[in-house]
């Protein structure tokens, strides 16, 4: 199927960041003292991903194909998370790569962020059969892993991509029009939640609240020095 061109993207990603989204105390204090990065970040990061090769610990282990870890740069203290791989990214092995993932590469695109520069994972990191939301069961067990590699990364920002990554992750049953627009925590590390692309495909209207959710994480990246590492690909 032949991707329908749409020029809102484009424009917007044309326009500097206007709203200035200011940090509560609790992260600027926080700001200061965060290290730039440690030697041990990647290779934690592919530690972890081999120790999980072959997971068996949830049902989802017994129909996926390839387990889907997460890509990026690791080093980069900016985490986004997404709900749990598709056809596409079971069959590669990679997050968002199917149409949900192009867009979210035009997000990223639009406030000058690509996946050198971010690392990007799931709440679950096997295919739910016919892309149904996780269970419950299957997101705490998988979710394991998620707060692991949050633990290694040490993100200075995590961004939540729909409703059930963002209430998995901050424990709570508020959808996305309740949690986005301001700062929540996971541990100590700051969480804006957003709409999932998927979400974005389906209701063409809901590019305006993302793009504002997108000037803010901007905003907030420049306020706290994120990304850490620029201009790095990581493989
Ligand atoms: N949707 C998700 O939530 N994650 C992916 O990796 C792909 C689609
Ligand atoms: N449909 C949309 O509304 N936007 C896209 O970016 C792709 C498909």
């Amino acid at each position: 199927m032949a991707e329908r061109r749409d020029p809102f993207w484009d424009v917007v990603a044309s326009f500097g960041v206007e709203e200035v989204f200011v940090l509560p105390e609790w992260i600027q204090q926080e700001v200061q003292q965060d290290s730039v990065s440690s030697p041990g970040i990647k290779g934690d990061m592919e530690a972890l991903e081999k120790e999980i090769a072959g997971c068996m610990k949830c049902p989802l282990g017994a129909t996926r194909k390839n387990i889907v870890f997460g890509e990026g740069n690791p080093e980069s203290g900016i985490l986004f998370v997404g709900e749990g791989p598709g056809a596409n990214e079971d069959e590669t092995g990679r997050p968002f790569v199917g149409r949900s993932g192009k867009l979210l590469d035009r997000i990223f695109a639009s406030i000058g962020l690509d996946r050198s520069k971010l690392f990007i994972a799931n709440i679950v990191k096997c295919r739910p059969p016919g892309n149904r939301t996780p269970s419950a069961e299957e997101a705490e067990i998988c979710g394991r892993y998620l707060e692991r590699q949050i633990e290694i990364m040490r993100p200075g920002i995590i961004v939540a991509l729909g409703a059930s990554a963002a209430r998995t992750l901050l424990g709570t049953r508020k959808g996305i029009g309740l949690l986005r627009g301001e700062l929540h925590r996971y541990m100590d590390t700051p969480v804006l939640a957003t709409y999932h692309p998927a979400a974005l495909l389906r209701s063409p209207a809901l590019k305006r609240p993302v793009w504002e959710d997108m000037k803010r994480l901007k905003s907030f990246m420049e306020q706290t020095g994120l990304p850490r590492t620029e201009g790095e690909t990581n493989g």
